[in-house]
């Protein structure tokens, strides 16, 4: 079963080779996506970024107020911690934060949403701790049509190997945000259940990659 505890450890054990893994995978255009999300907020009021992982998105972002980070990985913390001094890390989970009702005008979250074990609960936190018409900004991956047919071949004839390389704990969690990559649609239909407007979407990649915008009612 996938924890907490499995997730805050998988990227720890990750860390140190996360940045150079995700542009090389995304042929360095992740720079560009995060920037293009920022882009789409108000400058205005404090921003959370929720998973922030090696802190990139905060590094990027010009916005007027305190810039706060948090993640369940320390190891991640730290390097964010090196890269951004002025800003404000801390080790906390997305599905309880440790933050006053009101006190961001902005929340990004960049490749973190299919992460959570429970999205409705991060959802309530995203909206108490937001101000008056605050704004989320997120970046994720497309649940497109050969999702189901990547997941049955990671479940079954890609298993053996995947525990050889990985072993059982990274095999499953790799396999669980699959299985959580959601289409816009559901992610907008969850963000609209809990009290959120969404604004824009905007694809890239194909369609692969989508940045959606949305606001506090
Ligand atoms: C794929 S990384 C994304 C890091 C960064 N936002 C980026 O765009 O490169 C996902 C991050 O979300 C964090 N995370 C997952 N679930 C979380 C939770 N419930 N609360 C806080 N952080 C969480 C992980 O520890 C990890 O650092």
């Amino acid at each position: 079963m996938i924890t907490k505890r499995t997730v805050g450890e998988v990227f720890s054990s990750v860390s140190r080779k996360y940045d150079f893994f995700l542009n090389l995978i995304t042929f360095r255009r992740i720079e560009h996506w995060q920037r293009d999300l920022l882009s789409m907020l108000s400058p205005e009021g404090n921003r959370l970024d929720v998973g922030t992982g090696t802190g990139e998105v905060l590094l990027k972002s010009q916005n007027k107020g305190m810039r706060v980070g948090m993640d369940l990985s320390l190891e991640m913390l730290k390097l964010a911690k090196s890269k951004c001094k002025v800003c404000k890390f801390v080790v906390a989970d997305a599905e309880n934060m440790p933050f006053k009702d009101s006190s961001f005008g902005s929340i990004t979250l960049s490749l973190v949403y299919r992460h959570l074990l429970d999205r409705k609960a991060f959802l309530r936190e995203a909206y108490r701790i937001l101000e008056k018409h605050g704004q989320i900004a997120m970046l994720d991956i497309n649940r497109f049509s050969l999702t189901p047919i990547l997941i049955f071949l990671m479940k079954y004839p890609l298993k053996p190997l995947g525990l050889l390389l990985f072993g059982r704990e990274k095999w499953d969690f790799f396999i669980h945000s699959l299985e959580n990559s959601l289409s816009i649609e559901e992610v907008k239909k969850e963000f609209e259940e809990e009290g959120f407007e969404v604004l824009e979407v905007q694809k890239r990649l194909f369609g692969l990659v989508y940045l959606i915008l949305s606001r506090k009612r």
